[in-house]
């Protein structure tokens, strides 16, 4: 149960959609048989240690929130076969496809969830994740939605919480008012600071970037994806 001191954020509940066209029948019968085994179960506590939440050890755990179509997610698994992953998305169709991807690759490192990311950050144990991925958060352009953006000084305070002293926060974002947003609100947080030395290091993505399908679009429309990396401090 969220403490009534943390529900300031304007949403405290997913404002995107949650189903898209109708799902083939082997995606529905992955919904029901796979997801129940990988799916986080914030009823129990999180194991102690809580590295124990993979079936073998991990030496790194990465948080991924709104995975959407899991390019980025599968290809940092696949690489990282040694860091446990936590992929959040709450839109079924994209879930499905996930599930899709892990049953064909026998991967073994990611655990999921399927509604909104605040409810596992809060279930999640203090200092227990190296880096947290916010990639092309659903943007809300307009000025009235701002306040149901992801990152929010509340939502800042529960990555603080769960990143381990020196972890990182990844946010890339083609819109040009959040990425500012985002900027405003680190540089209000006194547990953050943006790494960034030069210009290429926000115009560059991360060493092996696979991108995501909705980067690829944003660049097809004209946009220009920015990449920010905060460090928690340590
Ligand atoms: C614009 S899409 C980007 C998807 C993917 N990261 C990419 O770059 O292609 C944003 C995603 O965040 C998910 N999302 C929105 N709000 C969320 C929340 N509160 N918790 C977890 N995921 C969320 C949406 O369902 C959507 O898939």
């Amino acid at each position: 149960m969220t403490s009534p001191a943390r529900r300031s954020r304007a949403t405290e509940a997913f404002y995107g959609r949650r189903k898209g066209k109708a799902l083939k029948v082997p995606q529905a019968a992955a919904l029901s048989e796979l997801l129940p085994v990988l799916k986080l179960d914030l009823a129990s506590p999180a194991p102690k240690p809580f590295a124990g939440l993979w079936p073998r050890p991990v030496s790194a755990v990465r948080l991924e929130i709104g995975f959407g179509g899991g390019e980025h997610l599968l290809h940092r698994a696949r690489s990282s076969p040694d860091t446990g992953f936590i992929g959040i998305e709450p839109f079924v169709n994209s879930m499905a496809k996930m599930l899709g991807g892990l049953e064909s690759e026998g991967l073994d490192n990611i655990r999921l969830y399927d509604d909104d990311a605040t409810q596992v950050l809060d279930w999640l144990p203090d200092a227990s994740i190296d880096q947290i991925d916010l990639l092309y958060p659903d943007p809300w352009p307009k000025k009235k939605h701002w306040k149901r953006r992801f990152v929010s000084r509340v939502n800042l305070d529960r990555f603080a919480r769960v990143l381990k002293p020196g972890g990182r926060f990844c946010f890339a974002s083609d819109i040009d008012t959040y990425v500012n947003w985002t900027l405003a609100h680190i540089a209000d947080h006194p547990e953050f600071e943006w790494t960034a030395r030069k210009a290429a290091d926000w115009h560059e993505p991360w060493q092996g970037w696979p991108g995501t399908r909705y980067e690829a679009k944003a660049i097809r429309e004209g946009r220009t994806p920015c990449y920010l990396e905060f460090r928690r401090a340590g």
